[in-house]
């Protein structure tokens, strides 16, 4: 693993699928050194921007930049670049190692490497069983593992706290801020502000595709106040009344129980 530093660079990012704008005029930095988190309610554009910036889906305009390069342009694009996006996406009959061996060899790791990201996600004793048995929490930390299989500065993860319980809250927390601590930029998405409180260093918040708010937590909501509190001052302007339920920033462990079981 090299020790370089990668920022991510969102400069005016704007995606229009048809009629709908999913993202609007985005822009921001991501620092290394520091986990970031990227949140908004359902269908603020956080999976979209996430896509644009590897480059799974063009943006209408502006640009995604790692380290000054868009990542096509990357040398090592899947060794600089860890992503997760789709907590299901498991191929059910498959186990645990054999999914990880599946994706080490797509990025040309040997499968020693499976072995230890195997050891890093403590999931050796459960290696053997299909994927299909796994937990929420097992499943996510399978999904870590993935993305980490070549060790990338950078790591791109889509809703990564989802039906974890406070414990694998914690467990992630601890997790992210080792690889933070290393020198790696870590982007996390989240729709519940409450769960990423904990774990983030710094935040960007959009909403319909747009900046709401970017910086470090501490400075952005004090010692005390949360950042739903925040949230309700930026957003409330924009009347949050006029919207249905499920479009609205959950803001609580059992709310985003409910928005997971109405799915
Ligand atoms: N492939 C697509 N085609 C059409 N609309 C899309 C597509 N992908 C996302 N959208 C729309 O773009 C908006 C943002 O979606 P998304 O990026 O998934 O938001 P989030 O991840 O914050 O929930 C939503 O209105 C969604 O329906
Ligand atoms: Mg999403």
């Amino acid at each position: 693993m090299t020790g370089e530093l990668l920022s991510i660079e969102v400069s005016n990012l704007t995606k229009r699928f048809d009629t709908v704008t999913a993202v609007q005029d985005l822009s921001f930095t991501i620092r290394p050194g520091a986990v970031t988190g990227f949140l908004g309610p359902n269908g603020a554009g956080k999976t979209t921007t996430m896509r644009m910036i590897l480059g799974l889906v063009n943006p209408t305009s502006g640009s995604a930049r790692i380290g000054g390069r868009r990542y096509r342009d990357l040398p090592r694009p899947s060794g600089t670049v860890g992503a997760v996006f789709d907590a299901s996406a498991f191929h059910p009959g498959h186990t645990a190692r054999n999914h990880l061996r599946t994706y080490a060899a797509m990025g040309g790791y040997p499968d020693s490497r499976v072995e230890e990201v195997l050891h890093l996600l403590d999931l050796g004793r459960v290696a053997h069983r299909r994927t299909r048995t796994f937990s929420t929490g097992m499943r996510q930390r399978l999904n870590l593992a993935t993305a980490l299989l070549g060790d990338p500065r950078v790591l791109l993860l889509d809703e990564p706290g989802n039906g974890l319980d406070p414990e694998g809250i914690a467990w992630l927390r601890d997790f992210l801020r080792e690889l933070a601590r290393e020198g790696r930029t870590v982007l996390i998405s989240s729709h519940v502000l409450s769960e990423v409180q904990q774990i983030v260093d710094d935040v960007v918040v959009i909403r319909d595709g747009r900046k709401v708010v970017a910086g470090r937590l501490t400075e952005l909501v004090g010692e005390t106040a949360s950042l739903e509190q925040l949230f309700l001052r930026l957003t409330s302007s924009r009347a949050a009344a006029d919207r249905p339920p499920t479009d609205r920033l959950t803001t609580g462990r059992a709310a985003a129980d409910r928005m997971e079981g109405a799915r």
